[in-house]
């Protein structure tokens, strides 16, 4: 754009339709000793899963946060969305979290790719986190533009087909629920620990599914 733009009066780059992943990175002091705190709970609830289920995540139930170990974490979860919700401009009366359940990864564990269905906002918070290169991958959404995939001089969010997005104790991802998403292999030794979260827009129905156009 820029050498072209010397054969040009104006040039633009126009970014439409953006794919939006919203990171929050919580304070030393703050996520350091909450994450001291919950790790040892998400720990004992997997705990009778551990034997059985080798080599795969351990997940807990989904109303983690209905308890009050996890009323914390919740607070940031909804201050996060809120803000996400406020980016977008969306015009809501109130939205709820609809799952809230923990997943520890044991070391060579991966997570194939998924979306969330049946909700607006999804998020992942890291408590424990061995190697954050083992991070959390976003799958390309459109499909159509992988039909011509050229070589390129250096692989970008321009051009690549997946991103991997570095995890890091104390960060907070929020992505759209239906963007598909995966977690690699995990090479380091040691558990990954991370919390996930489910939102939705309260009254959805009576609020947002009759048409948005007039013809009166
Ligand atoms: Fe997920």
């Amino acid at each position: 754009m820029a050498q072209q733009g010397q054969a040009f009066a104006n040039t633009q780059l126009l970014q439409l339709f953006p794919t939006c992943v919203w990171l929050h990175d919580l304070k030393p002091e703050d996520y350091e000793p909450l994450n001291r705190r919950i790790a040892p709970v998400i720990r004992d609830l997997v705990s009778d899963k551990k034997p059985s289920l080798a080599g795969l995540t351990w997940q807990t139930h989904h109303d983690l946060h209905h308890e009050e170990a996890f009323a914390e974490l919740t607070t940031y979860a909804r201050t996060a969305a809120r803000g996400v919700l406020e980016h977008l401009q969306v015009d809501y009366s109130d939205f709820q979290i609809t799952g809230c359940w923990a997943n520890v990864n044991p070391q060579q564990t991966q997570h194939r790719a998924h979306t969330h269905p049946n909700n607006f906002l999804s998020g992942v918070y890291y408590v424990e986190v061995p190697d954050g290169r083992d991070g959390l991958v976003f799958h390309e959404p459109r499909a159509q533009a992988l039909v011509i995939s050229p070589k390129v001089k250096k692989l970008s969010a321009l051009t690549g087909s997946e991103a991997n997005i570095e995890v890091r104790e104390g960060r907070l991802v929020l992505f759209p629920s239906w963007l598909q998403h995966s977690v690699a292999t995990t090479r380091a030794e040691g558990e990954r620990i991370s919390v996930s979260f489910n939102f939705m827009l309260s009254d959805y129905t009576e609020e947002f599914s009759a048409p948005r156009w007039s013809n009166r």
